[in-house]
């Protein structure tokens, strides 16, 4: 039994929205199904961590969800990112995922998933800030994202199990950070935590991979790892 992560399958099954026109994206659901079935055995557990598909709606992205859904993995759990669209409420998604048995597919939202003694935690996250440049919207949207990501994390606690957190967004880029993001980390004395969102040579070499005031950070991108899934245990 392993657990993997990936971010970032941009996914177009069901919509005209091509990839391959962006550097670095050239048949990338080639690449990631290869890969996916050369490491992803049935018992794993695999974790996406945003942007899954292009689809506007959940009919937009029933081909991406049915394609995902059959790849190997007993859970895939799905997280919400920038491009999402198709994201509604918890229960619409729940019973549009069992109406058609997209039975490997959760959805990772003010809650968690055990994993051994392990908790997946985690929610999409926001935008950096610079200190004294924030909007009103970017405050609240922050707020609202460390909130969720608390009560993921309490979950896991309650639950006795050792939190491993996967955002969207990454919480440190360069030199900008989102601070209500990483109180909750501090706070939840958080080791690791996994994100994509950050695309292209350009935009990569300013993320964080590594430790940060005691955050292990990993970058796991689509396009970053080469849309390999990632194995974490
Ligand atoms: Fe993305
Ligand atoms: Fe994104």
């Amino acid at each position: 039994m392993s657990l993997f992560v990936i971010g970032d399958t941009h996914l177009s099954f069901g919509v005209k929205k091509p990839m391959d026109i962006f550097a670095g994206w050239e048949n990338h659901t080639g690449l990631l199904k290869h890969a996916w079935l050369e490491a992803v055995q049935p018992e794993d557990t695999i974790v996406l961590a945003g942007d899954i598909s292009w689809g506007m709606s959940l009919d937009e992205a029933l081909p991406d969800f049915q394609w995902l859904n059959e790849l190997p993995g007993k859970e895939k759990i799905i997280l919400k990112g920038n491009h999402d669209y198709w994201w509604v409420t918890m229960k619409k998604m729940q019973e549009y995922f069992a109406a058609h048995q997209l039975d490997t597919l959760r959805i990772l939202h003010n809650n968690c998933y055990a994993y051994g003694e392990y908790g997946i935690c985690g929610t999409r996250g926001w935008v950096n800030m610079e200190p004294g440049e924030e909007a009103a919207d970017d405050a609240k949207v922050s707020a609202r994202e460390a909130q969720r990501l608390d009560v993921s994390l309490n979950a896991a606690e309650q639950q006795g199990l050792r939190p491993l957190v996967f955002l969207h967004y990454p919480p440190v880029y360069g030199a900008s950070c989102n601070f209500p993001m990483l109180e909750v980390l501090w706070k939840h004395r958080i080791t690791d935590c996994w994100y994509g969102h950050v695309h292209g040579r350009s935009q990569h070499r300013y993320a964080v991979n590594g430790v940060r005031d005691d955050v292990n950070y990993h970058l796991i991108a689509g396009d970053y790892v080469q849309f390999i899934p990632q194995k974490i245990m």
